[in-house]
C-alpha cells in the first residue's frame, strides 16, 4: 500500500509536490502533471514522474548505454539474472539475492524505501513483494529503464513510485526514507561520494542502507577486464576504499557478505 509521496519543488523547497498514490498502481496508466504552489510542474508519462527533462550531458559511456531501449530490454533477463553468478564464480540466483536483501532490510508496514539507480526495479520489486504495505520509490535517470521497471512492476503486481531524477540531486526531503537499497549502481556513478551524501541526507537517522557493489579484482585477468571497464566509466575499489567513502558520507557498516568481487553491505547512519 503506497502513501502520498512528497517531492521538493526544484524552485523552492518550501513548496512540496504531492504525488497521488494512484501513480504507484503500475497496472493503471497515469498521464498528466503535478504542480506545486510556486508553479513548478513535473510531467508524468505512463506513471513515470520526470524531475529532469533530459539525460545529463556529463554521462560516462556506461551510463549512456543505460539510456538505450535495447539495454533496458535485455538487462534483467539476459544480464541481471546471471550477473552475480558470473561475477562471483558461484551459483547465486535472483531469488537468493532478494532473500538476502529482505533478510537484512526487513521491510515493515508503513515504511518508506528508496531504490537508487533502480534500472528495471529488481530491488524495489523485491521489497514490495515481501511487504506490500510499505511504500517504495524507484529512482533512475534512464527513461527506458524506468519504462521497463513499470512493465515488470505491473506484471508482478508490485506497486511503486517511478521517479526520473539524478541521484546527485534527489528531489526528496531530508529524512524521508526508512531504508535505501542500491544494486550495482555505485560502480557506475560519475560522483559516487556525492550520491552517498545524498543517500545520507534522505535517510532517517535510524534508517538502513543495503548496497551491492563490485570490488577491485585481485587476479591478473580480473584486473585487465576492470581496466577496460574503467575506460567506459565503471569504477572499482578495494573494500577499505569503499568503506572510507561510506564513512565520509556518514554511514557505518552493520553487515557484510562478499562473493568474489561482489560485495553486499548493510549500512546505518553514524549520527
Ligand atoms: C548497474 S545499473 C543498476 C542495476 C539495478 N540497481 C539492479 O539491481 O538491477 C545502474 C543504474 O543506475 C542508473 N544511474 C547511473 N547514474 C545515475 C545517476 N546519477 N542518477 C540516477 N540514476 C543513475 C543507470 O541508469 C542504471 O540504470
Amino acid at each position: 500500500m503506497q502513501k502520498t509521496l512528497k517531492l521538493k519543488s526544484p524552485g523552492n523547497e518550501q513548496y512540496a509536490l504531492a504525488v497521488p498514490p494512484e501513480l504507484s498502481r503500475l497496472d493503471k496508466p497515469f498521464n498528466g502533471s503535478i504542480c506545486a504552489a510556486d508553479g513548478s510542474e513535473f510531467d508524468i508519462a505512463d506513471n513515470i514522474i520526470s524531475v529532469i527533462g533530459t539525460a545529463p550531458d556529463d554521462m560516462s559511456m556506461a551510463q549512456s548505454t543505460n539510456h538505450w531501449s535495447l539495454t533496458a530490454e535485455a538487462y534483467e533477463n539476459l544480464w541481471r539474472k546471471r550477473s552475480i553468478g558470473i561475477l562471483s564464480g558461484d551459483e547465486y540466483s535472483l531469488a537468493d539475492e532478494a532473500a538476502l536483501l529482505n533478510d537484512w532490510m526487513k521491510p515493515r508496514e508503513g515504511e518508506w524505501f528508496l531504490d537508487v539507480g533502480c534500472s528495471t526495479g529488481f530491488y524495489a520489486r523485491s521489497l514490495v513483494e515481501r511487504e506490500p504495505r510499505c511504500s517504495v520509490v524507484a529512482l533512475d535517470f534512464s527513461l527506458p529503464m524506468l519504462a521497463k521497471a513499470r512493465e515488470q512492476g505491473a506484471s508482478h503486481g508490485a506497486g511503486m513510485y517511478l521517479v526520473r531524477a539524478d541521484a546527485r540531486q534527489m528531489p526528496f526531503y531530508t529524512g524521508t526514507f526508512d531504508g535505501i537499497v542500491s544494486g550495482g549502481t555505485l560502480n557506475e556513478l560519475t560522483d559516487p561520494q556525492r550520491v552517498l551524501h545524498e543517500c545520507r541526507r534522505v535517510i532517517t537517522k535510524k534508517g538502513r542502507f543495503f548496497i551491492m557493489h563490485l570490488l577491485r579484482a585481485d587476479t591478473w585477468y580480473g584486473k585487465l577486464l576492470q581496466q577496460g571497464s574503467g575506460i567506459g566509466g565503471i569504477h572499482f575499489w578495494t573494500a577499505d576504499e569503499s568503506d572510507e567513502m561510506f564513512t565520509r558520507a556518514g554511514f557505518r557498516m552493520l553487515k557484510r557478505e562478499t562473493k568474489g568481487i561482489v560485495c553486499f553491505t548493510l549500512l546505518e547512519p553514524t549520527v
